[in-house]
């Protein structure tokens, strides 16, 4: 089909040209004397996207689920106790990894749509007076659901109590996307992956780790040996890794990182959040409803569009992808056939949007979905026109050759 596939799945995103030049590299020798003038400043780098100081970044050929396996092995022990919130398919399938590892798992479940439970998180941080929770697990942005948690609640929860539970957070679909505050929040483990807002193919999942996680290692008795942080640590500060890394994924993470930090972190994070009040704005303009509840947890990165009952969200999609060439999410277990996501991260800005908008809007009504044609463009239209208007000339129009 000619023109471009509209990639709106919430990861893999699309990769930006200047991030797919960058990565065009001839292969070379990831142990020469030259190689650490671009993995050490990355590193440093790295570390502003996650905003962190005292954080140590891992950068590990793999995926986010390798990253959620890196944080559980290099800090618990068999049988050590965890709690983990689970309201959506990732935060079900990072449970039974800890489960399957052997970790006794305290789950929390909230229904599919709701954020993690702050207040029972806290009950169950208040009832462990012995101090047996040894860590606590939330996905910051619940990609299968398009909803966000409150990170920093959790922080405080953790806080009131006094607990020593170590914090571990996926932000697999949020960092470099939605704010995320390593420091801040005192989080111990912080996962993501390329695929998502850092605009790069999948192909490397990343781990920032604090200090205290790093001396839990010490005891730690989970096995773990591609993932060890202890092998890179000594090898990451002279530039090198213990084992073959990704060359052209370093350079592309290299230039994703550069890219957003030229933007400006509040200003990628401001982007997202206007690019999903457009798609909010479609939705209730085609009349239907979110999976996500409440609006204070609506995803700025993954919105996760409601069909009729009468309609399966995947023949929205395959009609979405064969007709118009536009890749939509799918609805995943609990919610399969329930849902259509589209996916709003990364390298985007309205009117690719928008089109994204049109060929959903064409998908749903020949699904059989009642919708008015160009109510959902229309009301995502006049939201981004006048968030334009409103915001400085020099922020508007700016234009990319790239
Ligand atoms: C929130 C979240 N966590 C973890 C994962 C798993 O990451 P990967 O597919 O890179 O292993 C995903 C993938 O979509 C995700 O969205």
């Amino acid at each position: 089909m000619p023109g471009r596939n509209f990639l709106f799945v919430p990861g893999p995103t699309n990769v930006p040209d200047r991030i797919l030049r960058a990565m065009h590299v001839a292969m070379e020798d990831h142990r020469s004397s030259t190689f650490p003038s671009l993995t050490r400043p990355l590193f440093s780098d790295l570390k502003k996207i996650f905003k962190t100081e005292s954080g140590q970044c891992f950068i590990f050929t793999g995926s986010g689920t390798g990253g959620w396996e890196a944080a559980l092995t290099n800090t618990l022990s068999p049988g050590d106790k965890v709690l983990s919130a689970r309201y959506g398919q990732f935060s079900h399938l990072w449970t039974d990894m800890a489960q399957r590892l052997g970790l006794d798992v305290q789950v929390l479940d909230a229904e599919w749509g709701e954020a993690a439970p702050v207040e029972r998180i806290a009950e169950a941080l208040a009832a462990d007076t012995a101090h047996q929770i040894r860590a606590v697990m939330i996905v910051h942005n619940e990609t299968a659901t398009g909803v966000r948690t409150d990170v920093g609640a959790v922080r405080k929860a953790l806080d009131a109590e006094k607990h020593p539970a170590l914090l571990f957070v996926d932000g697999v679909s949020s960092i470099a996307a939605i704010d995320f505050r390593m420091d801040e929040w005192k989080v111990d483990c912080a996962v993501t992956g390329t695929q998502k807002a850092l605009m790069l193919p999948p192909g490397a999942g990343i781990v920032c780790v604090s200090a205290r996680a790093l001396a839990a290692g010490e005891r730690a008795k989970l096995t773990r040996v591609f993932f060890n942080f202890k092998d890179q640590v000594g090898q990451n500060a002279l530039g090198y890794f213990p084992y073959t890394p990704s060359v052209p994924m370093l350079y592309g993470l290299r230039e994703s990182v550069a890219m957003l930090l030229e933007e400006g972190l509040d200003n990628v994070f401001a982007r997202h959040h206007r690019l999903a009040e457009g798609v909010r704005a479609a939705v209730k303009a085609w009349g239907l409803e979110l999976c996500a509840r409440a609006p204070k947890s609506y995803s700025d990165t993954v919105s996760a569009v409601m069909v009729p009952p009468h309609v399966k969200g995947q023949d929205v999609i395959d009609i979405a992808y064969r007709r118009y060439n536009l890749s939509l999410g799918a609805g995943l277990a609990k919610v399969a056939g329930k849902l259509f996501r589209i996916g709003h991260m990364g390298d985007l800005n309205e009117l690719m949007l928008l089109g994204a908008l049109a060929g959903s809007e064409m998908a749903m009504r020949e699904a059989g979905i009642a919708i008015v044609a160009g109510s959902g463009v229309a009301a995502a239209e006049e939201y981004w026109r006048e968030a334009a208007s409103r915001r400085q000339p020099a922020e508007v129009g700016a234009g990319s050759k790239a």
